[in-house]
């Protein structure tokens, strides 16, 4: 018998947990049984996801800010199909083919004219691998500096200059040369760059992990202090690029001109995984110096023609529903619909962000009923009430979100550029649902609260 993708799968249905649990990560298995987000996921479509009993979900984690156009985009789906039937040879390697020429015109064409050239990569990690890299070799110097609370990424570079200590605990040694800034201190950063020493000053516009934010004024003086001191700007927008913040590029909010730009997520449409490291030529000439050095730095399935089709298709179509105007203005009108939950319930502290990257930020209540409940759960697993909002909204009405980070209350949403008010009346009404009931001190909320402590201690 040849391989049959909708027989093996219709044989096999119903094992994913266990299997993924045996062969993958049995760990995760539990946290998604104990949080009851362990459903059996069939089709998606669009801003939705549908299960094997047949219940909607509506997606507001997209992939991690993968699916920007959606899921199942039919132009994206087509060209996939198109490239597949036509045979098209790919990784020959010894060879300069079409498809990694257009995209990187394709994407130098929405970057500022000082960048020039294209390392295309399969993860956002590489991405940044490739600009640390180039940055280094560029400069001839050793060190990096990047945020505190910063998310580049897992592999050793990008973990390196990783701000958020749950993630470093127990990989060490890391890179030599790597040093940690307070995000949004120009001070501080002044202080490490004036030492000489400074290839790359690494940073994300808004800070996935908690979706922080600072000033214009901060973002003016950082790229101002780099000129000043030859450090290069390396702005990650792994996951802010390509639309999400309302802009193509987040930095542009803040009229920065980076020497670097890393992409990635959005890029691949949720199809084939790719990743681009965008720099000036004058960059790309200093490491790929002579013909010995045309390799020096590759990777097996860099412009693979799959994900070049993918990423071109997708930024077409990004271009065609006008998706960056679009996550502008659904974005403010979330922003605003958002705004009458924070005067209305005591946890909800503030909302924050820019487009469609949102962060709604929980905190201690004012009143002492419910301040005394908050506490104890604080006291049980900090951070955990936003997990008694992510929870609800998902059982009660079927939304996707996560939680921005590990120890900190707040709630990250990062809905498909697609999503329409629809979706977000929708989100809102959900949302002031769940916090009226935390409000009222519903048993239930807080009854979950105990079960995900109880399961937290078995895990751990
Ligand atoms: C800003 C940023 N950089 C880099 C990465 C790493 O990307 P990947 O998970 O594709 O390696 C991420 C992933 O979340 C990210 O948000």
């Amino acid at each position: 018998m040849g391989f049959d993708l909708h027989g093996l799968m219709a044989e096999r249905a119903g094992e994913n947990f266990k299997l993924y649990s045996e062969k993958l990560n049995p760990q995760l298995v539990r946290v998604l049984r104990s949080i009851g987000f362990d459903r059996l996921y069939t089709r998606a479509e669009g801003a939705y996801l549908f299960d094997d009993k047949g219940a909607k979900y509506l997606d507001f984690l997209a992939g991690f800010g993968v699916f920007s156009i959606g899921r199942s985009h039919p132009v994206l789906k087509k060209a996939l199909h198109d490239a597949i039937d036509a045979d098209l040879p790919s990784l020959i390697q010894m060879d300069a083919a079409l498809l990694p020429g257009l995209l990187a015109e394709a994407l130098l064409a929405r970057c500022q004219d000082n960048m020039g050239r294209v390392y295309f990569s399969n993860s956002g990690a590489e991405s940044v691998e490739a600009a640390l890299k180039f940055a280094r070799y560029a400069t001839k110097r050793p060190r990096v500096l990047y945020c505190d609370h910063a998310f580049h990424g897992l592999t050793y570079g990008p973990l390196s200059a990783n701000g958020g200590a749950e993630f470093r605990k127990g990989f060490g040694p890391f890179l030599p040369g790597f040093a940690e800034v307070p995000f949004g201190d120009a001070d501080a950063l002044m202080r490490e760059l004036s030492k000489g020493d400074v290839a790359a000053f690494i940073f994300e516009p808004i800070q996935g992990k908690g979706v922080n934010m600072a000033p214009a004024e901060y973002f003016a003086r950082v790229q101002a202090l780099c000129a000043q001191y030859g450090t290069l700007v390396v702005a990650d927008e792994v996951q802010t690029g390509l639309g999400r913040t309302g802009r193509m590029w987040a930095h542009e909010h803040y009229g920065m001109r980076p020497d670097i730009i890393t992409t990635s997520k959005a890029l691949s449409g949720g199809y084939i995984p790719v990743g681009a490291m965008i720099c000036s030529t004058e960059i790309s000439d200093a490491v790929y110096s002579s013909m010995e050095r045309a390799l020096v730095h590759s990777s097996t399935f860099k412009n693979n023609q799959l994900a070049m089709v993918a990423g071109l298709a997708t930024l077409s179509v990004i271009d065609d529903e006008n998706l960056v105007e679009q996550a502008r203005i659904t974005g403010e009108a979330f922003l605003e619909a958002l705004a009458p939950l924070v005067d209305r319930y005591e946890f909800f502290h503030s909302v924050r962000g820019k487009g469609l990257m949102i962060g709604l930020e929980f905190g201690e209540p004012k009143s002492f009923r419910l301040r005394s409940k908050f506490k104890m759960l604080e006291m049980a697993h900090k951070g955990l009430f936003s997990q008694l909002i992510v929870g609800p909204l998902f059982q009660r009405h079927g939304i996707l979100t996560q939680v921005a980070g590990d120890e900190m209350n707040i709630v990250k949403l990062l809905p498909p550029l697609i999503c329409t008010q629809a979706e977000v009346d929708y989100f809102v009404a959900a949302l002031d649902d769940v916090l009226n009931d935390a409000h009222r001190n519903s048993s239930l909320i807080f009854e979950f609260g105990k079960t995900l402590v109880k399961a937290s201690l078995q895990r751990s």
